[in-house]
């Protein structure tokens, strides 16, 4: 764990080093016990630095170092600084040779950063600071060298050594292999990657638009060889992607992806070597749910598409993380919405961001998509970075238009590749092909939190104008700051009787009439439009129509006007919207008392009017039938009590099932037909409504569709169908039914590291008496491991982030529980143990008297000796 004082590192301290490295050559001997690591590096004053200092500062964390050469003489400890975390020498130089070696030990690294062992297999994670793990470096972003790497390890245990580029060399000898590596593209240290092991490799090979082979290659343990045709795919439809919607082509001549067992994140972009969160690329149909197939395909083509998004241009420092991120989860958005379906994905992405985000923003990590200060870095790949950093982008694209927006890719792409950019410059991009100033939106960039949009209408019959008035205000974050107005577009329409868009004309600038966006930039602003035909009632209008941007809207329609707009808006996201919006009214009357009937009854025949309408998507369908989580009722009314909200919202999902069983039982009988299984959309849309009505069957007669779920779970031939089915019988059966799936599922799985993962998560997922009993239980289950963040994540964060009701029972046993599991894992892990305890950092949220239960748990933590991790999430959360 680092022992380094928990320090703020600020934007506005940003100075170019003295120096920089040109080229990088490595030399690892991976030795039983110990690993060395020898480099060389070529280095020169960095032209970017503008005084004449000669400092050369390397960092370092837990390295043994056990030399130092300045242009071949070997120096001595007085003629360089050496602390816990950083290296520092004064030279009087132009050019040198640094040389160092360090010893280092992947065995005993538990964090998985650098180079560590998993499943005895060598691995690297070096972003964001890694790399000093293995050796002194600049490790810093706007440092970018070309990597030679050599690796000699013993041949029978580790004959895969694999690092970045092209493989210039491989010998094996005297039992030993020697391989060599060379990538020519200057990166960052944190885009460096090391491989060894006994893996075996899938391969294909894909013909650029320019007509270059590549070859594609795909690396696992023994045993996984199956599970790799759909990641192969979805790289292949990746590629094509990005060369056809942004004309970007693959530039080496060989991708490899690598699946490992232990690892923090996803996975993880390093230049030509890809390294994966086995959970993130491994799938058949047996195995693999189609939720599943849908995020290994995004996360493929998410880590693909940095190699020109984060790669080619990479970020200038870690304040621009979002630069990479936001840009590339919006790319990879677009690309599951070209591959999937659009409407769907997109509700999705929104459900998300409201679940996952917008909390995020309202609490004591709260941070601008570009923040100002940061204490770990490791704690800012949030939401806000990836999620709010996308809709952005998003954003950009919508007010630019398609056509602009690429023009502006193609242009950011061209002026900094190979270099190390900032979120400006790709605005500044955005601003020379559009010739607008952007200047205003930028603010989305620098000031954190979510704004409140409210838009009321008024109609003047006489001159058929209808006045939109927009008042913006955005609440102040954990940083204090006042907010400026941002600029905000929203896509709108204006609708007659039975759903026609309406004919109109409008005379201010902020209006683009043609595309019906309304950029909002001031605090208060009013649009008036004006109606072609007379009408003598105020219309209906479809505001922020695909969530055109990331804001809490208000307005004043009615409850009529939105079933209205359930039933014709041609925008489908309004349509689902609309019925949010519903669902969270009744939810929260229903913590008040008790549902209004005939809003009900309204609800009720809008949904059967949706369900019996075959022009919507099945898996819209399903959506449309999914209710809000507990977590955005949070935003809506303070300090709510969060057990009543879950009570209300399984009421709903009762009255639902009740009110809707028929239609229900229909689809159920008419979409469940055995098929060959594809991952396809139809497909998973049929699977998808099919299972969640079999779910509110449950709900409205438990009896007669237990048996139906029990025989679905013993003869589904797909995980989709099969996990369904488990999941349920566990959570709304009795317990001696849930207890038996669970021994038959263990029994049929427990080889599976994928699906045994979804058994510990559905384990955790039951709410009764002895939940948090059977929760400890797991941890001593012979198959758990600590040392594993999957399964940490689908124990411990399953159970505290899914199971609302047990989580937050009444008592605090819960956060007493997550608490002490996050003390443990903080010596092992610091960066899931941050991540783990973000459940109680946002307690000022909830009702008083859990909050403060939550608080006791944090205040007991903040007593501890913390990493530097945990130390900071804990102590903003308290402050
Ligand atoms: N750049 C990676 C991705 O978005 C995330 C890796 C971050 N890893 C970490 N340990 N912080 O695909
Ligand atoms: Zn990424």
């Amino acid at each position: 764990m680092s022992q380094a004082p928990a320090q703020a590192i600020y934007l506005k301290d940003y100075l170019p080093p003295a120096f920089t490295t040109k080229e990088t050559f490595l030399d690892f001997e991976l030795l039983a016990d110990h690993t060395l690591v020898r480099s060389r590096l070529k280095v020169v004053r960095n032209p970017k630095r503008q005084d004449a200092s000669n400092e050369f500062k390397l960092d370092g964390n837990e390295l043994e170092l056990l030399e130092v050469k300045v242009d071949g003489q070997a120096l001595s400890e007085a003629d360089y600084e050496l602390t816990a975390t950083s290296l520092t020498l004064n030279l009087d130089k132009d050019a040198f040779e640094f040389e160092c070696t360090t010893r280092i030990y992947p065995d005993r690294n538990t964090a998985l950063e650098g180079l560590y062992i998993s499943g005895g297999m060598y691995c690297t994670q070096c972003e964001a600071e890694g790399f000093r793990r293995i050796t002194f470096f600049q490790d810093r972003p706007d440092v970018l060298s070309v990597f030679t790497t050599r690796i000699t390890a013993d041949l029978e245990k580790y004959p895969t050594a694999l690092s970045n580029g092209n493989q210039v060399s491989r010998i094996e000898q005297d039992g030993k292999v020697v391989a060599e590596w060379h990538d020519p593209f200057p990166k960052p240290s944190y885009l460096f990657a090391l491989v060894a092991g006994d893996l075996i490799c899938q391969q294909d090979r894909f013909t650029t638009q320019s007509g270059r082979e590549v070859l594609l290659q795909i690396f696992v343990e023994q045993g996984n060889e199956h599970k790799c045709d759909h990641a192969l795919e979805s790289l292949k439809r990746s590629m094509r992607w990005d060369e056809e919607v942004y004309g970007r082509e693959y530039d080496l001549d060989l991708f490899m992806i690598v699946a490992v067992d232990h690892f923090n994140m996803g996975a993880m972009e390093n230049k030509g070597l890809n390294i994966f969160n086995s959970s993130c690329v491994l799938a058949t149909p047996e195995t693999a749910t189609d939720e599943a197939f849908a995020r290994i395909e995004g996360i493929v083509g998410h880590e693909y598409f940095h190699n020109w998004s984060g790669n080619r241009v990479t970020c200038r420092d870690w304040f621009q993380l979002s630069l990479k991120e936001g840009f590339t989860v919006f790319r990879d958005a677009e690309f599951s919405s070209d591959m999937g379906s659009r409407a769907v994905k997109r509700l999705e992405d929104v459900s998300f961001l409201r679940e996952h985000q917008f909390p995020e923003d309202a609490g004591p990590m709260s941070h601008a998509v570009r923040p100002a200060s940061y204490m770990e870095i490791s704690n800012f790949y949030t939401v806000t970075i990836y999620e709010k950093g996308s809709e952005v982008v998003r954003m950009l694209r919508t007010i630019l238009g398609a056509e602009l927006f690429r023009k502006g890719s193609d242009l950011y792409f061209e002026t900094f590749d190979g270099q190390a950019a900032t979120t400006d410059d790709f605005v500044w991009a955005m601003e020379q092909v559009s010739g607008r100033d952007l200047a205003q939106f930028k603010r989305w960039y620098s000031q954190a939190g979510t704004p409140r949009l409210d838009i009321s209408r008024t109609f003047d019959v006489d001159s058929g104008v209808l006045s939109l008035k927009a008042v913006q205000s955005t609440p102040t974050t954990a940083d204090g700051s006042a907010k400026e107005p941002f600029v905000i577009p929203v896509e709108l329409g204006v609708l007659g009787d039975n759903g026609q868009q309406l004919e109109l004309t409008a005379d201010d600038d902020r209006f683009d009439l043609q595309r019906g966006v309304w950029l909002i930039d001031a605090s208060e602003q009013t649009l008036e439009l004006k109606l072609a035909n007379q009408t003598d009632t105020t219309p209906v209008v479809s505001l922020l129509r695909d969530f055109s941007a990331p804001v809490l809207l208000s307005d004043d329609l009615s409850d009529q006007e939105r079933i209205q707009l359930i039933a014709s808006d041609s925008n489908g996201f309004n349509r689902w919207e609309q019925c949010q919006i519903i669902y969270k009214k009744l939810i929260i009357q229903h913590v008040n008392g008790g549902f209004d009937s005939s809003l009900l009854d309204g609800l009720k025949t809008s949904l059967i009017q949706l369900l019996n309408d075959s022009d919507v998507e099945h898996a819209v369908k399903a959506e449309l039938l999914n209710l809000p989580s507990e977590s955005e009722f949070l935003q809506l009314v303070p300090s709510i009590n969060i057990l009543s909200v879950a009570q209300a919202r399984k009421g709903l999902r009762v009255w639902m099932a009740e009110a809707l069983k028929a239609q229900l039982e229909q689809l159920f009988v008419d979409l469940n037909q055995e098929q060959q299984y594809r991952f396809e959309p139809k497909q998973v849309g049929i699977r998808k409504l099919k299972n969640l009505a079999l779910e509110y069957l449950m709900l409205a007669d438990l009896s007669s569709f237990q048996p139906i779920a029990l025989k679905q779970f013993e003869t589904a031939t797909n995980m989709t169908d099969q996990l369904s089915a488990f999941r349920f019988i566990v959570k709304h059966a009795d317990e001696a039914s849930a207890e038996r799936v669970s021994d038959a599922f263990l029994n049929q799985w427990r080889d599976d590291v994928q699906v045994l993962e979804q058994w510990f998560r559905v384990q955790v997922s039951r709410s009764d008496s002895k939940t948090l009993s059977r929760v400890s239980a797991l941890l001593s289950h012979e198959l758990f491991e600590y040392q594993n963040p999957n399964k940490v994540r689908a124990v411990i964060g399953a159970f505290a982030m899914a199971n609302v009701e047990s989580f937050h029972s009444a008592d605090g046993s819960g956060y007493e529980f997550l608490a002490k599991q996050v003390a443990k894992l903080d010596q092992m892990n610091p960066q899931i143990a941050a991540r783990l305890i973000s459940p109680l950092v946002k307690w000022k949220s909830y009702d008083q008297a859990r909050g403060l239960q939550m608080k006791v748990q944090l205040e007991g933590l903040s007593k501890l000796e913390l990493s530097k991790d945990l130390y900071e999430v804990v102590s903003k959360s308290l402050s």
